[in-house]
């Protein structure tokens, strides 16, 4: 009996299963449109239908015209299209780190780590122009571009543009804080101070260099054996960090 049981199940699922598989190739054969290719059911030949017309798809009632454009009346507008909150510009930093700082640098000052390598050099924020532009004017140029910059509209939504707009005012703001510009009691703390008491160098509060070998320098940051300039005609005549002392102190030496 239980030998019976286990038949049927077994010649049951085999059979289900050929069933499906019918299925699969009559769905795979049916007739249907592939995306971007003719068709000569419809007599204008395109499978792409247009947009029936007086109707609006989902997402593209844009009302909003500022929220989406940072225009006014064509002009770059000021101001954010929703109210200014922590949270607003936490997300406009964390935004700004992820899609500006490789070129921008986390001060916003252009100096980011793509520029380094030799980039074209990405807008410093803290210039006048700048410091006195319009909101409208950063999310402008995240939606659509500035000369070498590329536009950004596809990575970050427009809510997301605006609030790194936000963060970028509070960056210039932040360049020229004093103790007068924050709530009675609250202390201003100087870069020096925060350097101390995170036990850096003094030297954290400069400008950073990048050592010439973290630039062409092999993984373990030992400076390229190249040969003495000049010495072989097809290669660069100079490279700095043939010149130079390996700039890693603190790497241990190879033995
Ligand atoms: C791939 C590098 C790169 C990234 C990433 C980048 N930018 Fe830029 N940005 C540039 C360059 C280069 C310029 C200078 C363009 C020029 O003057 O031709 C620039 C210029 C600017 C300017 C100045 C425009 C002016 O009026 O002079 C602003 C504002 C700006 N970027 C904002 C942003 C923001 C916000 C982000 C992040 C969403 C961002 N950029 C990401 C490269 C970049």
């Amino acid at each position: 009996m239980q030998k019976l049981t286990r038949f049927t199940a077994a010649f049951g699922s085999m059979a289900v299963m050929m069933v499906l598989a019918g299925c699969r190739q009559d769905m795979h054969d049916q007739p249907k449109f592939f995306p971007q290719r003719g068709t000569t059911l419809y007599t204008d030949g395109r499978s792409v239908r247009p947009q029936v017309e007086n109707t609006v798809a989902r997402e593209q009632l844009r009302q909003d015209t500022y929220f989406y454009t940072g225009l006014v009346d064509g002009k770059e507008g000021d101001g954010l299209p929703f109210p200014v909150t922590t949270e607003v510009l936490k997300r406009g930093q964390e935004r700004y780190n992820i899609y500006c700082t490789p070129c921008h640098s986390r001060v916003g000052n252009g100096e980011g780590m793509i520029v380094q390598r030799g980039y074209a050099k990405a807008g410093d924020f803290h210039i006048a122009r700048l410091e006195n532009a319009p909101l409208g004017h950063f999310f402008h140029v995240m939606t659509y571009g500035y000369g070498a910059m590329p536009e950004y509209a596809a990575q970050v939504t427009p809510e997301d543009r605006w609030a790194i707009a936000a963060y970028i005012r509070a960056l210039q703001l932040s360049q020229h804080a004093t103790q007068a510009d924050v709530p009675a009691g609250a202390h201003v703390e100087p870069l020096t101070e925060v350097a101390e008491h995170e036990g850096l160098s003094a030297a954290f509060i400069q400008e950073w260099h990048v050592p010439a070998t973290a630039v062409t320098g092999t993984p373990d940051n030992e400076p390229l054996a190249l040969p003495a300039p000049g010495s072989d005609s097809t290669k660069p005549a100079t490279n700095p960090a043939a010149k130079q002392p390996a700039a890693n102190p603190g790497a241990a030496p190879k033995k």
